[in-house]
């Protein structure tokens, strides 16, 4: 559970990602009837902010500058908004909802939903680039991190795999696929703090492993709430990612939080061998993996660990 003092501060931080994505939004939206809505609408519809947060949150528990690591998490979240339109498409995983509202191109067209997610992409890239706060090698160094974490080393094929794997299919990797379509992203929202506060490389390779444990753990969590999550509170359709070769699929739900529970044991373990304990970032994660479902609560409570 975050203590008070980590939980304000993590609200404090959701508010001021809130109010930047605002900001952003009318400038990334133009001047478009119907395109100009499926972008602001989709940017600041609400969600977890998981990864401008995590940006904020590594780069101030490593002493870094907040203003510029909000700027650059605004931008991972942007990328990660532009996936999420694109992921709901009918050609995808033909979703209804998404944060609580009808998914992009149901309100406004394929079409403008499509557009939207490439302004977003272009918006996010344009904000690192740009970054006030930062000098020009810090400025390369982000658009670097973010770029590749898009591209086929990253989201793109990770939602490829994802959407071609047939359950039961030989050779299917959903450990792999989890870490290219959300661990890369994640990975890059961390790697973003770290280069803002010009962490050095031991630190940088420990919160990289950390980032990896987070991404799997976070995909499975995610999945578990495609079977048993209640759509009212995500906001989301449940039930799209049934047929497909997930590790829930292989291994069943015990198995998932099982492995859940591993990858965020290991990722507690390596914030503490960065940061010491009690960091914000080790409170922060509870907080995100509790807001939604019992589901974690309750398989730690099995192992005996509990998380009051
Ligand atoms: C959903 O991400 C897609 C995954 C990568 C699992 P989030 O659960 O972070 O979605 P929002 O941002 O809170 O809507
Ligand atoms: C999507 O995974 C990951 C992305 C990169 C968008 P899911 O397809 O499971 O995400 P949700 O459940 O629709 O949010
Ligand atoms: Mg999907
Ligand atoms: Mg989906
Ligand atoms: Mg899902």
């Amino acid at each position: 559970m975050p203590t008070p003092s980590h939980a304000d501060h993590l609200e404090e931080l959701r508010h001021r990602v809130n109010n930047r994505l605002s900001e952003l939004a009318v400038q990334v939206a133009g001047h478009d009837a119907g395109l100009s809505e499926a972008i602001s609408s989709s940017l600041t519809a609400g969600g977890k902010r998981l990864r401008p947060l995590l940006t904020a949150l590594v780069c101030e528990d490593l002493g870094g500058p907040l203003a510029p690591a909000i700027d650059a998490g605004c931008a991972a979240e942007m990328v990660h908004t532009a996936s999420l339109i694109l992921d709901d498409l009918p050609c995808m995983d033909d979703a209804q909802m998404r944060r609580g509202q009808p998914t992009t191109h149901r309100a406004y067209g394929e079409d403008a939903a499509i557009l939207a997610a490439i302004a977003l992409l272009s918006g996010a890239f344009s904000t690192v680039s740009t970054l006030r706060g930062t000098d020009a090698v810090t400025r390369n160094e982000l658009t670097k991190i973010l770029s590749g974490a898009v591209g086929t080393r990253g989201l793109v094929a990770g939602q490829f795999r994802d959407l071609r794997s047939a359950a039961g299919a030989k050779g299917a990797d959903p450990e792999a696929v989890n870490a290219l379509k959300t661990g890369a992203l994640i990975g890059a929202s961390v790697a973003m703090g770290a280069a803002i506060a010009r962490a050095d490389t031991m630190r940088k390779r420990a919160l990289a492993d950390f980032a990896e444990h987070l991404g799997h753990a976070f995909q499975l969590y995610d999945d578990l709430l495609d079977t048993s999550g209640d759509p009212l509170v995500i906001g989301k359709d449940i039930g799209k990612d049934g047929a497909k070769a997930t590790l829930l699929r292989q291994e069943g739900a015990a198995g998932a939080q099982v492995r859940l529970n591993q990858h965020l044991d290991a990722a507690h373990a390596t914030l503490e061998s960065v940061f010491g304990r009690d960091c914000r970032m080790s409170s922060a994660l509870d907080g995100v993996f509790q807001g939604q479902a019992a589901l974690i609560v309750r398989a730690r409570r099995t192992e005996g660990v509990s998380l009051s």
